[in-house]
């Protein structure tokens, strides 16, 4: 059975790498040759929305899947029948437009940001007047490791928030002074089935996230982000791996944002998770049985950006798992990642502490 995966970054890398002892073959449509995985996988070169190409994937392979939430919805449209392409193309729609999640968040009553549409410098100040400040400022589409997003601190932000983002279609909302960050991932199989994760605890620096710890946050809170999971899953009649992204203030989960893919938080689960999460997308997207998400371990995954470190001094150390994704170096861009899991959550956090330190030493580890 081949997989056809539009775009051929590290998530279908690590997707192909995880279904080849599934027996599964792999495809991969991607503008570049080189990309993560067109170095493990045969891959068609060229754009993402091209329809020859788009036909071309279909027609080799038995179901298509995605590695990026912002293909184009219309080009995959085309494909064919429901089914052939997963996750539902309705659930990477609305993930496309945070002023789409939002209102989703609403529709399914789980607690979210305040926010408002802003389409005008005008809409902007009225919006900053009713929803206060501090608030973010955030393009409706294509933001990814915070890019495209203002903060605003006081009134007199507002002219170089709009100069700098202006233009495209806006979203404003409250910026949270959470007390840290959660998300869920779980799968949703064809035949119905669901699981999920236990939640990872995430630290971002710039936008970009730095380290992921799990299992993370306490009982009560896991189960009513597993109900917020379930909401979202059943509404798309789901297929395949999807994650949200929680503030927590003062106990309770406000929802972000979600991602309808597997997540860089989720990493972890490749060495910390009885199936990884790119193994459980799989088995989604083919009707499988799903495989059992129980944590091995207290695990804590710190990407590698911008520089990959010297990999011998890490591999000395036992039990430090290290991926390369093969790609060239540049400012924040995520290059790898690597794990550790241990027999205790405090055993975790004292290791994780060091390895950062070493590792990106502007990030500090504060409570959760
Ligand atoms: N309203 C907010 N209040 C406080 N912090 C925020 C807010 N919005 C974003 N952030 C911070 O910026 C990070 C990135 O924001 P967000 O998840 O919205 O953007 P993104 O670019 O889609 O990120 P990614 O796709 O990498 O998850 C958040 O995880 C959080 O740390
Ligand atoms: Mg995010």
């Amino acid at each position: 059975m081949t997989i056809g995966i539009v775009g051929a970054g590290q998530l279908g890398r690590m997707m192909a790498l995880a279904g080849y002892p599934l027996g599964l073959d792999f495809l991969f449509l991607d503008r570049a040759g080189n990309s993560p995985g067109g170095q493990v996988a045969p891959i068609l070169c060229g754009e993402l929305d091209d329809p020859r190409l788009l036909a071309t994937l279909a027609r080799r392979s038995d179901v298509v899947t995605v590695d990026w939430e912002n293909v184009s919805v219309a080009a995959l449209r085309r494909l064919g029948p429901p089914g052939t392409v997963a996750p539902p193309l309705r659930a990477l729609a609305v993930a496309q437009d945070r002023l789409a999640e939002k209102r989703l968040f609403a529709r399914l009553g789980i607690p979210s940001t305040r926010h408002a549409a802003v389409d005008s410098r005008r809409a902007l100040e009225r919006a900053v007047r009713t929803i206060g400040l501090p608030g973010v400022l955030k393009t409706r589409r294509f933001g990814y490791d915070g890019k495209g997003q203002y903060v605003l601190r006081s009134a007199d932000d507002l002219g170089s928030a709009w100069t700098q983002l202006g233009g495209a279609p806006l979203l404003y909302e409250e910026h949270v002074p959470f007390d840290f960050e959660v998300s869920i991932i779980g799968a949703r199989s064809s035949r119905g089935e669901i699981v999920s994760y236990p939640l990872n605890a995430n630290l971002h620096r710039g936008g970009i996230l730095r380290l992921t710890r799990a299992p993370a946050g306490s009982p009560r809170l896991q189960r009513t982000a597993r109900v917020f999971l379930e909401k979202v899953l059943g509404h798309f009649r789901y297929v395949g791996v999807l994650t949200i992204e929680f503030f927590v203030r003062r106990g309770q989960l406000i929802a972000n944002e979600i991602a309808p893919r597997v997540h860089n938080s989720g990493h972890w689960t490749l060495e910390g998770a009885e199936t990884s999460q790119f193994e459980n997308h799989l088995r989604a997207i083919l009707g499988l049985p799903l495989g059992s998400t129980r944590p091995r371990g207290h695990a804590a995954m710190i990407n590698l950006i911008g520089r990959m470190p010297p990999r011998e001094r890490f591999l000395a150390e036992p039990g430090v798992h290290w991926h390369d994704y093969g790609k060239e170096a540049r400012p924040e861009r995520k290059l790898g990642h690597c794990t550790i899991v241990e027999a205790s959550a405090a055993a975790r956090d004292r290791r994780a502490r060091r390895l950062l330190l070493a590792i990106d030493p502007q990030t500090r580890i504060m409570g959760r």
